[in-house]
């Protein structure tokens, strides 16, 4: 991210800094030791207070082993709303380098969570509101990557109407692409996005308020609980490069070429060993003899996810939007039967697709299985899956 700048800032860093007389506290917020990208934020109070010590609760992981390794579909239209923004997330998939959760909330975010051990990403399918942060106010709307720096304490404000998130957390960062960027850290003229396209908080709300205050750290694994006895955006001004900001699928300038492009050309965002893209409506390749959706291509050294988020995607047959295919590493995939030559001479896709690829395996949960769709895994074969479709699916 590029440098940003909120309320009041002191013209030197660690020197004294006095509001109505009191000195502020400065608090670095850095990657990386004191080497990686960092923000500088000053206090009305100490940031370490705390009225209580609460409870501990350790992350339990509900993981499916299905008995076969097949490709897989799974309709998480079918997850039932509940919960608030963070204790209503449901865990879908899951490695060592990133989580998936699913979360639909419908209550009222009440306290403040901070995540202590992972960068966060939430795409907004359906939904919006505000994210209240300690780096002031970030709106967000439907199709929004709210991409959000461990250490940031928050709480989500939610719209009317429905929310239906996919939630990213991994223990790396969340980064653009260095691909995308000169050598002084600016977005190139050729990227799929520019930094006007990046929205950081607009707003910073000060909060004076000496009451009680539930905080949740995610750390260690779990959830710890805290009671803080202040407020926690007590934050007079902070600058630097660390801070919550929205990115939106609709911004991201798509690229296409003569012939058909690969998922890197899609690249949003990267962590360790894994990527996420934006398929976006675009115009397909325009050579009169090419094919205009994927070639069928063997993972060989990843696993490919790809939630469906609006328009018609050609390449699938019988995947609604809010669905997902998992095509796991070892099997080869591609369009299903029929699919490339109904798409021969398109000229353009309105398909919105959001893909993560991991380079690691991933592991799936019990929420997974309760919404897989088994006859996915025979759809290249048109006689099995017109058998199948004629039978229930369980
Ligand atoms: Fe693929």
């Amino acid at each position: 991210m590029r440098y940003h700048s909120l309320g009041d800032v002191p013209a030197k860093r660690h020197a004294q800094t006095r509001r109505n007389g009191k000195l502020l506290t400065e608090e670095v917020l850095g990657y990386e030791g004191f080497s990686g990208n960092e923000s500088i934020l000053y206090h009305l109070h100490s940031p370490c207070r705390l009225s209580e010590v609460g409870d501990f609760e350790p992350i339990v992981r509900d993981e499916w082993v299905p008995d076969a390794h097949v490709h897989r579909l799974a309709d998480a239209n079918q997850v039932e709303p509940g919960g608030d923004p963070v204790g209503g997330r449901r865990l879908l998939m899951f490695n060592g380098d990133i989580e998936v959760w699913v979360c639909k909330p419908t209550e009222t975010h009440e306290g403040f969570y901070r995540n202590g051990e992972g960068d966060e990403v939430v795409y907004v399918h359906r939904g919006g509101g505000v994210l209240h942060t300690m780096f002031g106010r970030v709106p967000f709307r439907e199709k929004d990557y709210v991409v959000i720096p461990r250490g940031t304490t928050h709480r989500w404000e939610l719209a009317d109407g429905e929310q239906y998130w996919m939630c990213f957390h991994t223990p790396g960062e969340i980064e653009t692409p260095n691909r995308y960027r000169n050598r002084y850290g600016q977005l190139l003229e050729h990227a799929p996005y520019s930094q006007r396209d990046f929205h950081a908080p607009i707003e910073l709300d000060t909060i004076e308020d000496d009451g009680d205050h539930d905080l949740t750290l995610r750390v260690r694994d779990g959830f710890q609980s805290y009671v803080l006895d202040r407020h926690p955006f007590d934050v007079v001004g902070w600058d630097g490069y660390v801070y919550p900001y929205t990115f939106n699928a609709d911004d991201f300038e798509p690229r296409a070429g003569r012939f058909h492009l690969p998922p890197p050309a899609h690249q949003t965002f990267q962590g360790p060993n894994f990527v996420i893209c934006t398929f976006a409506p675009r115009m397909l390749d325009w050579d009169e003899t090419a094919v205009p959706i994927p070639y069928h291509h063997s993972n060989i050294q990843s696993e490919e996810v790809m939630f469906y988020a609006e328009g018609d995607y050609a390449a699938r047959k019988g995947v609604e939007i809010g669905c997902l295919t998992l095509h796991p590493s070892g099997l080869p995939h591609g369009p299903q039967p029929g699919t490339v030559e109904k798409a021969l001479g398109a000229k353009q896709t309105n398909e919105l697709a959001v893909m993560w690829d991991t380079f690691r395996p991933l592991r799936l949960t019990t929420l997974w299985q309760g919404v897989d769709n088994p006859a996915y895994a025979y759809s290249w074969n048109e006689e099995k899956a017109a058998a199948l479709e004629a039978q229930p699916v369980h």
